[in-house]
């Protein structure tokens, strides 16, 4: 175990010596999207640093903060970068962050990501509506629900048939229609990276019924759904998954990173539509 009670608590009573704002509503920024926190206004920002027992991002293109602050009407909690298995850290501090937003008070997460498409129909700067997902890093035995389960936190074993909240993910839709973003769905399938996909493991995917592939959010979602939180997620195709030996380009980072550009106003148009929608009495 990497964590006990108290330092969740005491990570908590940082973030309340900081900031009186009580957020409901939870947005955790993928690669190349972090520029979507500087929306946020009478923002505070807590650097990762600064919260006992938060682990830093090291990935390029990742900030490293909780911004909170008011946004499209109420106050919203943005992690700033989140930090990834393939860091070495533990599935409990992949989470930490998530289950640090439940104990603030936030009861809805929306998380997005970059990811690579697997679907023969996406173009790079789509984003994808997570509707389901396949947790093949969970699959192999990291799972952030793995070990002694604290019963305060949720219960030993959970249902994932209905890990992405339907209503929400109906909210997404209405508001992609309204801000005339063709809005993608799929399913997102989790690997450990951090390399890119062979074209063989590219094609691998499709068969098994994946649309985007990523190195995240999976997790996230877990141990959200673990604390009674809903969720909504999206993907940010940054990159199609090259599935032949005779394609001569390789996936890079900084392609992750550059669609990040085109993807951000798109993702920001859906979000404000959504938490239009979700109201913030
Ligand atoms: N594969 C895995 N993770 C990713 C990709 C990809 O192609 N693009 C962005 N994150």
């Amino acid at each position: 175990m990497t964590y006990s009670q108290e330092d969740y608590t005491r990570a908590v009573e940082v973030i309340r010596s900081r900031t009186t704002q009580t957020p409901r509503i939870g947005i955790v920024l993928g690669s190349g999207l972090g520029a979507l926190a500087e929306e946020v206004e009478s923002a505070v920002a807590v650097a990762y640093e600064d919260i006992p027992g938060f682990p830093r991002s090291t990935v390029f293109g990742h900030a490293g903060r909780l911004v909170i602050g008011q946004w499209v009407g109420g106050p919203v909690i943005m992690q700033q970068g989140r930090t990834h298995f393939y860091e070495g850290y533990s599935m409990e501090q992949v989470t930490f962050a998530i289950r640090l937003m439940r104990l603030l008070g936030v009861e809805t997460v929306i998380l997005t990501n970059a990811a690579g498409g697997v679907n023969k129909g996406f173009a790079v700067g789509d984003v994808m509506l997570i509707v389901d997902h396949i947790n093949l890093v969970g699959m192999a035995g990291h799972n952030p629900l793995i070990g002694p389960n604290d019963e305060r936190v949720g219960p030993r074993f959970i249902g994932m048939a209905q890990a992405y909240d339907r209503q929400l993910a109906a909210l997404a839709r209405r508001a992609a229609e309204a801000e005339n973003v063709n809005l993608r769905e799929g399913v997102y399938a989790c690997v450990a990276g951090p390399n890119f996909e062979t074209p063989a493991e590219i094609r691998m995917l499709r068969t098994i019924g994946a649309d985007a592939v990523g190195m995240s959010t999976v997790h996230e979602v877990t141990a959200a759904r673990h604390g009674g939180m809903r969720v909504l997620a999206f993907s940010g195709i940054t990159n199609i998954g090259i599935d032949s030996l005779d394609v001569d380009a390789d996936a890079n980072h900084e392609e992750v990173l550059e669609a990040g550009k085109i993807i951000v106003p798109r993702m920001t148009a859906i979000l404000r539509g959504v938490l239009a929608g979700i109201g913030q009495a």
